[in-house]
């Protein structure tokens, strides 16, 4: 990488929501802690996988840095400023270069706007051009996810799950974003075309010099994409290394119990382990307990992880791990 500041450096992002009463009663005001202390970077041109469980706070993490959510705590540093901070008028341009696509590309698209109209709001929003400019940069985003021009005119409800994401990639990538929150935007999709849709976000990465934060919930999912990955638990990153590192030395428990539960043999990954298959509990995310948050499934937990929080720390080269046997 030739530009060494990261494009965005998250720090220590926290996103509680507020749960129970706590009214003229006196019930006790509860928080579901959905990201709890969440830091890692992604460089210019990079993919950062993000994967777990469902729940753990992926979404909730990706809405937080685009600002869907105000943050509870922390910082989100996109290229020098941080987005917690400012005001919500200073926002504009960095709605214009941050975009999100979303895991539903049924309820993410307005069935009454036709495909124009989809992708063409925000080039008009942010001005970037107008009339027959306009719409010949229509054609030629509906041309690079795979689209024709006779698609332009038509509504959501007459294209397939898969078409539908590719209009919701090109709604995204029509203000020429720097960042793109990318939210499971496989998951939905029939597994036959999941690979057409990665490797189409992978060409556009590098023809249009996007940046990636991919989210998955499974680590399969990531893999080729990512340049690293990190594995969240209940709010928290257990472990971010690069993709290889991660596949092929894991350290934290979490992480090995989702890499042999991969069902699919994989030749590229050295399956020294058997499959782990974890026992106990998840905990609830509100109110959670002291101590690590995987201590009530993980199969080397001691005394110390069910009362102090291990530190997400560097081991070497840049492989993090938060646990406090490794
Ligand atoms: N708007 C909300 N209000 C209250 N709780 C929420 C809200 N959004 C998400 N949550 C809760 O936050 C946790 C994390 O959710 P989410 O970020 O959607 O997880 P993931 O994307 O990893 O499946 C879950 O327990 C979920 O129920
Ligand atoms: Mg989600």
């Amino acid at each position: 990488m030739s530009n060494q500041t990261p494009l965005l450096e998250v720090k220590n992002l926290r996103k509680y929501f507020k749960v129970g009463s706590g009214g003229i009663l006196g019930g006790k005001k509860s928080y579901l802690k959905a990201v709890d202390g969440v830091s890692f970077h992604i460089n210019h041109g990079e993919t950062l996988g993000l994967v777990g469980e469902s729940g753990c706070g992926k979404s909730t993490t990706g809405r937080t840095i685009i600002r869907l959510y105000d943050a509870t705590g922390g910082e989100v540093n996109f290229d020098g400023t941080d987005l917690t901070q400012i005001h919500e008028n200073e926002m504009l341009p960095y709605r214009k270069r941050i975009q999100m696509i979303f895991q539903d590309p049924y309820a993410s698209l307005n069935p009454r706007m036709t495909v124009t109209d989809i992708i063409g709001e925000g080039i008009t929003t942010h001005k970037i051009s107008e009339g027959k400019e306009r719409q010949e940069r229509i054609f030629d985003l509906l041309n690079r996810v795979g689209l024709k021009r006779e698609h332009a005119n038509r509504y959501p409800h007459e294209f397939s799950g898969g078409q539908r994401q590719r209009i919701g990639i090109a709604r995204a990538l029509a203000v020429e974003p720097d960042l793109v929150v990318c939210d499971e935007p496989i998951s939905a999709l029939d597994v036959s075309i999941q690979a057409q849709v990665v490797n189409m976000l992978e060409d556009l990465q590098d023809e249009m010099g996007l940046t990636y934060l991919f989210i998955a919930h499974d680590l399969s999912m990531v893999k080729h994409i990512s340049d690293r990955i990190g594995v969240m638990y209940l709010g928290m990153l257990a472990e971010v290394a690069e993709s290889e590192e991660l596949y092929n030395h894991a350290q934290h428990p979490y992480t090995k119990a989702l890499l042999s539960a991969i069902p699919i043999p994989d030749p590229d990954l050295t399956r020294k382990n058997k499959r782990i298959v974890l026992q106990g509990d998840v905990p609830s995310p509100i109110d959670p307990p002291e101590g690590c948050r995987f201590a009530s499934r993980c199969p080397v937990a001691s005394e110390k992880c069910r009362q102090v929080t291990p530190e997400l720390i560097d081991r070497g080269a840049g492989h993090f791990v938060a646990c406090h046997s490794v």
